[in-house]
């Protein structure tokens, strides 16, 4: 079953007039993109890399995976933005497949932070996985330097080669001089693939495979959306639908996407779509705020300003079609809290409705949302989610007249930063 995507609760705020509108231009952004011939085109491997991601590379890294859980209690991943998110987004959403669990650090300068991690891995047997496609990145480098000089008290300079594995650039940046130097185990991020759409590439296939999940479940969706989502045919294609949509939307003044689910384990798929969607659209002055809502949790914080507020907000819900899990409510003699009335459901059925209900409420509170809808919480349908969402925020990109590939903007704070560090 593919991704769905449901626009009906965007009528009333947007008409057929405005989707016959956007056709045009849409199809010139399809033209672009696929013939690379757009803005930014040198960075768009990503588009075919689902149907050019080998399946013996898949299948050595199984084996690769088998021999770290064997010598290790724990996997620090190390790395930030692009080189760390879309890894959180799929182990998090993908926990129940998990078998060495991972660390995450160098995403942030807290020492306490690092402090309280290492403190946590003392007696563990550790391995590391560092991941930077620059290579150069402050963060993942300082933190791998701590991480270096904490596992060299640890392991003999010959356990660390079979310890310590880099995924970087294939010839230039720090990252590499190190591992080549140190004769670390290597896999190379492509140079046509940004850090934001590189979840596909080893930056996060090395970890994940490494913490066990299934990295072949998850480029098999992306093959598919791959193949679904190259039609040039708008009404066909849900991830140009969801773009025409936000385009259409912005232009009406709704400056803010909040992406909203319904399912703590989507928290960090959130996260990764708002770099994706940030830093992608945010330039020249232009692009949606991306903001995200974990429900039914955040209803009772932000529901008041979502139902509300100021309207310059839309939504789109992420949803999940079957839950992996079924817990059914049990009926109760007393009924003290009188929930009888849903005694026999299942939870899930309870969440839906609590989908359904604040969807109708928001459009009547005039915030227009949309939805998209996987199959499953399974490696097959993230991939497939991944996907989509770097193909709507493209063509997205292009619509809004901006390179969605390049992020000129996040070097301003960096250079400030080194000016104060006092770097020659
Ligand atoms: O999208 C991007 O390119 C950035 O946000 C990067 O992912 C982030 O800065 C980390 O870069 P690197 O992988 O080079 O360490």
């Amino acid at each position: 079953m593919p991704i769905t995507f449901n626009k009906d609760n965007l009528k009333g705020f947007l008409d057929d007039s405005d989707f016959e509108g956007i056709r045009i231009p849409l199809i010139k952004a399809h033209e672009a993109l696929t013939h690379k011939k757009g803005l930014g085109a040198e960075f768009t491997g990503w588009m075919d890399l689902p149907g050019r991601i080998e399946n013996h590379f898949l299948s050595d890294l199984k084996k690769l995976a088998q021999s770290v859980e064997k010598s290790s209690d724990a996997l620090i991943s190390i790395g930030v933005g692009g080189s760390y998110l879309g890894i959180r987004a799929a182990e998090e959403f993908l926990k129940h497949d998990v078998k060495l669990p991972i660390y995450y650090a160098g995403h942030n300068l807290s020492p306490d932070y690092h402090a309280h991690l290492l403190s946590n891995l003392k007696k563990k047997r550790v391995s590391a996985v560092v991941v930077s496609k620059s290579g150069t990145t402050t963060e993942s480098a300082l933190v791998f330097r701590i991480v270096k000089k904490f596992m060299e008290a640890k392991y003999s300079a010959k356990e660390l080669k079979k310890r310590i594995i880099c995924v970087t650039d294939e010839r230039k940046g720090a990252l590499r001089k190190i591992a080549d130097k140190e004769g670390y185990q290597t896999y190379v991020i492509p140079d046509d693939v940004g850090g934001r759409f590189s979840v596909l590439t080893p930056a996060g296939l090395v970890p994940l495979a490494l913490a066990g999940i299934d990295v072949k479940g998850l480029v098999e969706g992306a093959r598919s959306a791959q193949k679904e989502f190259s039609n040039g045919d708008f009404a066909a294609n849900a991830a140009y639908q969801y773009a025409a949509a936000r385009y259409l939307l912005y232009a009406k003044g709704k400056v803010i996407e909040v992406l909203s689910s319904f399912y703590p384990h989507m928290f960090y798929i959130a996260e990764w779509w708002k770099q994706l969607f940030g830093e992608s659209e945010g330039k020249d002055k232009k692009g949606i705020f991306p903001a995200s809502l974990t429900l039914t949790a955040d209803l009772h914080s932000m529901g008041q300003l979502m139902q509300d507020g100021t309207r310059n907000v839309f939504e789109t819900f992420l949803m999940v079609e079957k839950s992996r899990a079924k817990l059914v409510i049990p009926k109760d003699k007393d009924d003290l809290d009188d929930f009888n009335f849903v005694a026999g459901k299942d939870l899930d059925f309870v969440n839906k409705q609590a989908y359904a209900a604040t969807a109708f409420a928001h459009k009547e509170g005039r915030v227009p949302n949309m939805s998209i809808t996987i199959p499953r919480s399974d490696a097959k349908s993230l991939g497939a989610l991944f996907y989509f969402f770097e193909k709507s925020v493209a063509i997205s990109g292009y619509l809004l007249g901006v390179n969605p590939f390049n992020q000129p903007g996040v070097e301003a704070y960096k250079k400030k930063m080194f000016e104060l560090l006092g770097k020659k």
